[in-house]
This record gives C-alpha cells, structure tokens and sequence, in this order.
C-alpha cells in the first residue's frame, strides 16, 4: 500500500519550487509502471484526514505485505498514525518528495522514522520508485528469513 498525506491531492499546482510540477495522479502512475516491472501490486491512496488515515493503516493488516507512507505534514505531528503503524506491525518505508532536512526545523521531526525500515527523502517522485525497489527486497529477505 502507498498511501499518502494532507496536501498532496494538490501536487502540481501546490509549491512548485518546492514539490515541483508533477501530479500525484501522474506519480500514482509511476508507481504502478514501476510496480509492475518489479513483479509487485500496489495500490495507492490519499487522505486529508489523519483519522482516515490510521484507518487505512489498520485495514492493511492481512491485506497487504508493507506501507510505504508520505503523511505529509502529520509525518511531524501524528502520535496516531505512529500508533497504527507500530500496531499493525508491516514493513514501513518513509518516503518525502522535498528534502525535509533542508527545511524549516519543524519539518525536522518525524514521528515515524522511527519505526520504518527507511526513509527516503529529497529525490521528488522517484522516492517513491526506490521505496518500492527497498521493499520488494525487505519482503524477499523476509521470506528467506521465514523459510531459514
Ligand atoms: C512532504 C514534506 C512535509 O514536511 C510536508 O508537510 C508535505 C510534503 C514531502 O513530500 O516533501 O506536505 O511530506
């Protein structure tokens, strides 16, 4: 599951020189291209609301293999979606468009790369694309680990 944050429904127009000009509808499609050639399903969603965000998360228990999250600016606020992430235990990978560390100091902060496996940041759409070549390889290593 991809699932992304408050704000990025407006990639395209929103912060250019920042985000740049690419539509999260058009990253949505890289995504599945890059999906496909790596052997993997994705599907890819978004939300305003921190609250349908942790329920998303909790629903991809048994539904899916691992998250790869763009919470936008809840990244440095959400204890809940912390929560739901730690709670429903899948591989996370951390993904951010902008290099948050170039940033504003409160952009410093995440609640979540504490618990992800990795964060990938500053590289714009192609994060996503990496995050899915990082994860395609947590799960492999994973299922030798289960078979050892
Ligand atoms: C962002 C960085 C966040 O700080 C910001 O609030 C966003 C987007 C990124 O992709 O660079 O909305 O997550």
């Amino acid at each position: 599951m991809i699932l992304n944050g408050p704000n990025l429904n407006m990639l395209g127009t929103r912060e250019p020189e920042v985000y740049g000009s690419e539509t999260l509808e058009n990253i949505e499609k890289k995504c599945h291209s890059t999906a496909k050639a790596l052997g993997m399903t994705v599907e890819f969603m978004q939300s305003n609301y921190e609250g349908e965000l942790v329920t998303l998360i909790q629903k991809s228990m048994g539904q899916y293999e691992g998250i790869i999250i763009n919470a936008a600016a809840y990244t440095h606020t959400s204890v809940a979606i912390h929560d739901a992430l730690k709670a429903v235990g899948l591989p996370v990978i951390e993904v951010h468009l902008s290099n948050v560390y170039a940033r504003e100091e409160f952009r410093h902060k995440s609640m979540i790369s504490s618990i992800a496996k990795g964060v990938l940041c500053g590289f714009g759409s192609l994060g996503y694309s990496l995050g899915l070549t990082a994860m395609k390889d947590i799960l492999e290593n994973n299922q030798k680990d289960g078979a050892s």
